[in-house]
């Protein structure tokens, strides 16, 4: 508790994986060493973000009901040992989860330290689908509500194709290790399925904690972007986001995906603050090299996390252990005690947050978006498709680097949501698309919004089947253009691309043969098979543009298009003229107070050009326009 206090501790998460210490055999709960903690904590106003403890289920649930067991796709069951060895759909799992929820937040109502609900933890982390019998059935049980009778089902999964109708749900398997490709549509509605299946984990607790906690808040840890589980579908649930945000200082990059994260945190809670739920102080133990975050890089990182509109820097984990899977895992506490770098870096930084609450609480000002839609990026993924290595993210990051690197604010957004505060929105190979976000897309534009579509978009509907009448047909109005094959390049194959103002530049990855039907073509390709034809087009629509990329331009010649067409679109960036690697935003109190940040990731110090009447919410004085290595600047803009 002392060192809590030096260090600026105001809240932790506790109890993530106590399950077993809580309830050492089955129905026998002991929280006598719990209650000692959450004690202590209260008597030294140190909040707690009270973890259900269920993320991993003790040894002796596996010799009791070893069907609570998860498996993959081959068969293989997931034993015990590690953590987070259950099956999401076993009722068995539920039951003794269950139980230990109503135990625990029984006893902790009223408790002076709970702040917030920590439900399970970082769902689907280890294990994010299961294969086996219990999740079998529960997959058909998900599959009749969806589709009411069995002919809807084969008529949305196509299993005209290859002999795969079905005659009765139960004949419905999980997409398991099979001969060839599986059913696309059976490994979507998979897909979904299992993310379902978590989710109902969750709110299973929810409802619990709920009953007996009505007014405290409910959260889960989500991880850094992550496929098996659609945060969309998830957000909704929560009362406040938070997030596990562990970049790699090796990556020369890592702030960028860093930033994607939170602009999407930030997005799914509707531009609300958000929590910071983990971090690691300095180096993680799970990647094949681990590096510590070199001086100041915590404190960078931490802040830009606060930059993108987070209202709180917690860390995985207060001390380091001896044994145990993560002993090598850093901690604000580490091995080598209080006289070290890390300690004195989180307690520094702890004692400047204590200095800055007129932050909390402001919303961070972003003009423009970019879409993400799990439906489309599992469908995206599936094999059987023209490439199989189009992937969503490395898509979506080939888009939102550009605009990060030209301090172009961005959320990102489901593709059906509400776009109208937004100028420019970017749709970065959006696959799947339904009619309703089809007509939203369209609508957006109509309405006198900037569209940027990328190729291979609009292509099938929710159940992965072509929409017909041209590629891409809900879109080919829009664009004034229609696609007649796709043409992806060879590995590592690029073709070369004039742009109409003389730039030329290189596509990388795809090409197609398209036909323009009202789009100006603001680049041909210059080689190859398509040489001649157009690759990126332009189209007014309604009071809007649509702009259509039928490759991916090399990175330079993706910003320099963006940021045309954001200047179109009439987006600034935050500081234009700040040098490469300063990323800058701006948060926005319920006053209407604005602060800027600059963050200056670059190993070397640099000049930024300051707006006038700018304040340091620190000194109160005009920031100087030199920011150091590392360095942060918050200023109250006037
Ligand atoms: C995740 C988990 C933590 C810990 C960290 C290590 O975020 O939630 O329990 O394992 O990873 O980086």
């Amino acid at each position: 508790m002392a060192l809590m206090r030096e260090a600026g501790v105001t809240m932790v998460s506790l109890g993530i994986f106590s399950w077993a210490n809580v309830e050492a055999r089955p129905g026998e709960y002991d929280f006598g060493w719990f209650d000692r903690v959450m004690d202590r904590l209260a008597d030294n106003d140190v909040a707690v973000c009270l973890a259900t403890m269920t993320a991993s289920p003790p040894p002796w649930l596996a010799k009791l009901a070893p069907e609570t067991l998860p498996r993959g796709a081959d068969g293989t069951v997931l034993w015990p040992g590690g953590r987070q060895h259950y099956c999401p759909s076993s009722p068995v799992y539920r039951e003794h989860a269950g139980r230990l929820v109503d135990r625990l937040a029984a006893r902790y109502a009223g408790h002076p330290a709970l702040a917030l609900w920590h439900i399970g933890n970082e769902y689907g982390c280890h294990v994010s689908a299961c294969y086996c019998d219990v999740s079998a059935a529960a997959f058909q049980d998900w599959l009749r509500a969806r589709y009411g009778g069995v002919d809807g089902l084969n008529e949305a999964w196509s299993t005209a194709f290859w002999s795969q109708r079905y005659d009765d749900f139960d004949e419905v398997l999980p997409p398991r290790v099979n001969p060839a490709f599986a059913n696309p549509a059976q490994q979507l509605d998979f897909q979904r399925f299992s993310s379902d299946a978590l989710l109902d984990c969750f709110l299973m607790e929810k409802e619990i904690v709920r009953r007996h906690t009505p007014d405290v808040p409910v959260t889960t840890n989500l991880l850094s972007v992550w496929k098996p589980v659609d945060f969309f579908a998830w957000a909704s649930h929560q009362d406040v986001i938070s997030h596990d945000s562990y970049p790699d200082p090796h990556d020369p990059a890592a702030h960028v995906e860093a930033a994607y994260n939170y602009d999407l945190m930030r997005s799914l809670g509707g531009g609300a603050p958000w929590l910071l739920m983990e971090q690691a102080p300095s180096a993680v133990n799970w990647r094949d090299r681990n590096a510590p975050k070199g001086p100041g890089r915590m404190r960078l990182w931490s802040y830009q996390a606060i930059a993108r509109g987070s209202d709180s820097v917690l860390y995985f984990q207060w001390r380091q252990s001896r044994g145990g899977a993560e002993r090598f895992h850093s901690a604000m506490v580490p091995h080598a005690g209080t006289s070290s770098r890390t300690f004195r870096e989180v307690s520094a930084l702890g004692a400047e947050l204590a200095g800055l609450p007129e932050l909390l609480g402001s919303r961070v000002e972003a003009e423009a978006a970019l879409v993400l839609d799990w439906s489309s990026w599992w469908a995206l993924e599936t094999d059987s498709h023209p490439a199989t290595d189009l992937r969503q993210q490395e898509a979506n990051l080939a888009h939102y680097r550009p605009l990060w690197e030209s301090r172009i604010t961005t959320d990102v957004v489901h593709p059906a949501a509400d776009l109208s505060a937004y100028k420019l929105v970017v749709v970065p190979n959006l696959y799947l698309v339904d009619e309703a976000t089809a007509a939203n897309l369209v609508a957006y534009v109509r309405g006198g919004g900037h569209l940027v579509v990328s190729f291979f978009s609009g292509i099938v509907d929710e159940c992965d089947r072509i929409h017909l009448g041209g590629y891409p047909a809900p879109f080919r109005e829009l664009l004034g253009l229609h696609v007649e094959e796709f043409w992806p390049l060879a590995h590592d194959g690029e073709v070369p691309l004039a742009l109409t103002d003389g730039h030329t530049a290189t596509g990388t990855l795809w090409s197609e043969w398209l036909t323009v039907e009202g789009a100006e073509p603001l680049a041909t390709f210059t080689g190859g098979e398509l040489a001649g034809r157009p690759a990126i087009t332009r189209h007014p629509h309604g009071d809007g543009v649509a702009y259509y990329l039928a490759t991916r331009p090399d990175p330079t010649t993706m910003g320099l298009l963006l940021r045309r067409f954001a200047a179109e679109a009439a987006v600034p960036p935050v500081l234009p003229t700040a040098p490469a690697g300063v990323e800058a935003t701006v948060r926005r109190a319920e006053d209407g107070s604005r602060y800027l940040f600059l963050l200056n990731h670059n190993p070397f110090a640099v000049t930024v050009p300051v707006p006038a009447g700018a304040r340091d919410v620190r000194t109160g004085s005009a920031p100087e326009p030199e920011v150091a290595a590392r360095g942060v600047v918050i200023a109250r803009l006037g």
